[in-house]
């Protein structure tokens, strides 16, 4: 049995390994063999780069080989599929904060196998990578690397590659933060490595090629973790091709996983690309001097200079933004005002305008990069009105709001452009219903504060059911009940009325969406709850 460390550090990992051979059975087995059975023979292997620790984790694991170097120069082409398992947990290191030529190094490990490192790729990335490739067939892996692997778009490719390189992947997750003071959340990436590889086939065979099957358990602390044979008693989910979706959708029973992809292929259900363009809103480069109060504009005398601009979420009720909106905004004295100038020199008369330019210059609002770009860093581009708005932070669900007034938003809000002449009314109804909320929280991601994120390329993906199919009534009768605060009954009109009664869609697939949609967001927020006493306890 050979077993690899890939950055031991101080022998924390080596010293089990070393210590375990009774535990290490015949690894083309299932994992519950653990504890039965014993390799007479196992010989460990750990390597780190930092001389201190590598010294530390000899003497924690005595009768391993330790070496200490930089694992990309000791990781040559004939160590690859050497090992019956590695098990490790890699350094998690920014690309900024990663010297060379250990970086470019690591990176050329990946480039090798066809991925293309990007100035996102954090160097626990290439240490997934290479500990897969160490791996013989049925050789397995134990790592512990940052929950990002699960959602983020920077490591799609190396969960593409995991799937590809696998035959089995399970993620633990935990619903507690592990390490003490250490705020990063995390997961154990366990595999099995795949007889043959799928990206090794040529792309005509991609259908023939295997797949790994696929799994995320969640448990609340290392504690909680259980035996191996809990683990193995778990189902997987079907194996799938070239996957380089979030991977939290795995966070549903088999039921709701099948929902979602029944959803993709439901009759009546279509994109929101095809009837929209969603984009970023206004970036103001400094929004407290580009943005300001009635009252503010008032005292600098800048009224014929500002048009209006809505920031925040909250400002947005219902599923339309109207003139009675933005009035009672304006009467509350929210910051509604912007100030969008014409691509023009200030005149010698327009004296308030040129005050209050100076003042943001003796605050260094000129400095700042987004307008210290510019050719007058004053004069905001890209300034539009959009047919609606469309929420990129998301607290409990996606919502798009028709503007039927003349205001912009600021990059806190998307801004939504309907395609073909689809009434933006109808496309904000649209957004209310059990798929395209399930879906949200299937494409979007969070960061652990319990705020969902929707990027435009993301909202653009969304199922929502065809705005042909929405009539006035519709929008009525759910802007009141958006309004009114209740979610629940406005998905009942739509669920029912659109989903079930126009498209024809199966009730029992909607109710399953539905629970998609409140498990995945109650886990999102219940997330941000749990950590909340780790936050406060950490001196950092
Ligand atoms: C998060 S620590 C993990 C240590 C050990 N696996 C454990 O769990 O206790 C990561 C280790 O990787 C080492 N390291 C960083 N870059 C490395 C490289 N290029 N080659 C080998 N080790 C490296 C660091 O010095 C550090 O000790």
């Amino acid at each position: 049995m050979r077993m690899l460390e890939p950055s031991c550090g101080d022998g924390a990992i080596l010293g089990l390994l070393d210590r375990a051979p009774a535990a290490a059975t015949a690894a083309h087995g299932s994992a519950a063999g653990a504890g039965r059975g014993s390799v007479a023979h196992a010989a460990v292997t750990g390597v780190e780069l930092d001389p201190v620790e590598a010294a530390k984790a000899q003497l924690a694991a005595p009768a391993a080989t330790v070496i200490q170097d930089d694992f990309f120069s000791w990781f040559t082409p004939e160590r690859r599929g050497a090992w019956d398992a590695v098990a490790g947990n890699p350094p998690f290191i920014r690309f900024g904060n990663w010297s060379d030529p250990a970086r470019e190094r690591a990176l050329d490990l990946m480039r090798s196998v066809g991925l293309k490192p990007t100035k996102l790729t954090n160097a626990w990335l290439p240490f997934v990578v290479a500990s897969t490739l160490a791996l013989r067939p049925g050789g397995r892996l134990g790592l512990v690397i940052p929950a990002e692997l699960l959602q983020v778009t920077y490591a799609a490719p190396v969960r593409a590659f995991l799937v590809d390189h696998c035959s089995e992947l399970t993620v633990v997750t935990f619903r507690r933060l592990v390490f003490d003071g250490i705020l990063q959340e995390v997961v154990l990436l366990l595999g099995v490595r795949a007889d043959t590889d799928g990206l090794a086939t040529a792309p005509a065979d991609a259908a023939a090629a295997p797949a790994a099957r696929i799994r995320v358990l969640e448990v609340d602390d290392a504690a909680a973790l259980g035996s191996p044979d809990d683990v193995a008693a778990l189902p997987h989910a079907p194996a799938l091709r070239h996957d380089t979706e979030k991977w939290t959708k795995y966070f549903l029973p088999p039921a709701g996983i099948d929902a979602i992809r029944a959803a993709r292929h439901a009759p009546g259900l279509q994109r929101l690309g095809e009837h929209a363009d969603v984009d970023v809103g206004i970036v103001t480069g400094r929004n407290q001097f580009f943005v300001m109060r009635p009252s503010e504009t008032a005292a600098r005398g800048l009224a014929a200079h500002v048009s209006p601009i809505v920031g925040k979420s909250a400002q947005l009720r219902g599923i339309r933004f109207g003139g009675d909106d933005l009035a009672r905004l304006a009467t509350a004295d929210a910051p509604v005002d912007f100030l969008g100038l014409p691509p023009a020199d200030v005149a010698p008369d327009q004296v308030a305008l040129a005050a209050h330019l100076a003042a943001g210059e003796s605050d260094g609002v000129h400095l700042g990069y987004k307008c210290s770009i510019r050719k007058r860093w004053w004069v905001v581009p890209s300034v539009w009105t959009p047919d609606a708005f469309m929420l990129r932070q998301i607290h409990d669900h996606p919502r798009i709001v028709a503007n039927d007034t003349a205001a912009t938003s600021t990059d806190t809000i998307h801004r939504v452009r309907a395609l073909g002449g689809v009434p933006a009314a109808a496309l904000a109804a649209a957004s209310i219903n059990s798929a395209t909320f399930a879906f949200s929280e299937v494409v979007g991601r969070s960061y652990g504060g319990g705020v969902l994120e929707l990027e435009p390329r993301e909202a653009e993906q969304l199922p929502i059911p065809d705005p042909a199919q929405i009539t006035d009534h519709d929008i009525a009768r759910v802007d009141e009940l958006i309004r009114a605060g209740d979610v629940a009954a406005a998905l009942d009109h739509m669920d029912r009325t659109v989903l079930v009664g126009r498209l024809g869609l199966d009730p029992a697939l909607v109710d399953e969406l539905r629970a998609v949609w409140v498990r995945l967001r109650d886990r999102r927020m219940d997330r941000s709850r749990r950590a909340t006493p780790h936050r406060l306890a950490s001196p950092a």
